[in-house]
């Protein structure tokens, strides 16, 4: 259920890669603490820690795509946004309900499968833009 970052998943920029892979290292975290049973609190503490993760990596990618002029900085502004009112929701659930099967399908779902689909057709391509710009 973990998730594993590889080579196919490698943007060709180095700072964003390590985000990358700093995020997925939250996902797995937050996937271990609710497989083993962790409290609310503890669960809590993982998924508002991925959050502000996922917020400054954001920015800075954002900040990267500002610096090349790139094209399709709207469309990729616009799927971070979607993604932080998605994952906000989330949060409510859990808040609301605590661990369930049902948020454990969501974060399969909102976290792990977008995250992959984001990095593979959109992050991808600053990666190629920035290199034609070199
Ligand atoms: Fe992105």
């Amino acid at each position: 259920m973990a998730m594993q970052w590889n080579n196919n998943l490698s943007v060709g920029v180095d700072v964003i890669d390590n985000q990358h892979k700093g995020i997925i290292s939250r996902i797995n975290d937050l996937l271990h603490a609710m497989s083993q049973g962790k409290g609310k609190n503890e669960v809590g503490k993982v998924l508002t820690f991925l959050a502000d993760y996922v917020v400054k990596h954001f920015s800075a990618e954002e900040a990267l795509m500002r610096k090349y002029n790139f094209t399709g900085y709207a469309e990729q502004q616009a799927e971070h946004a979607q993604f932080i009112k998605d994952f906000s929701l989330l949060k409510n659930e859990f808040e609301t309900r605590g661990i369930t099967s049902t948020l454990v399908l969501q974060i399969q779902r909102q976290l792990c499968d977008w995250l992959t689909n984001h990095i593979i057709n959109k992050d991808k391509q600053i990666g190629a833009y920035i290199k034609q710009c070199a």
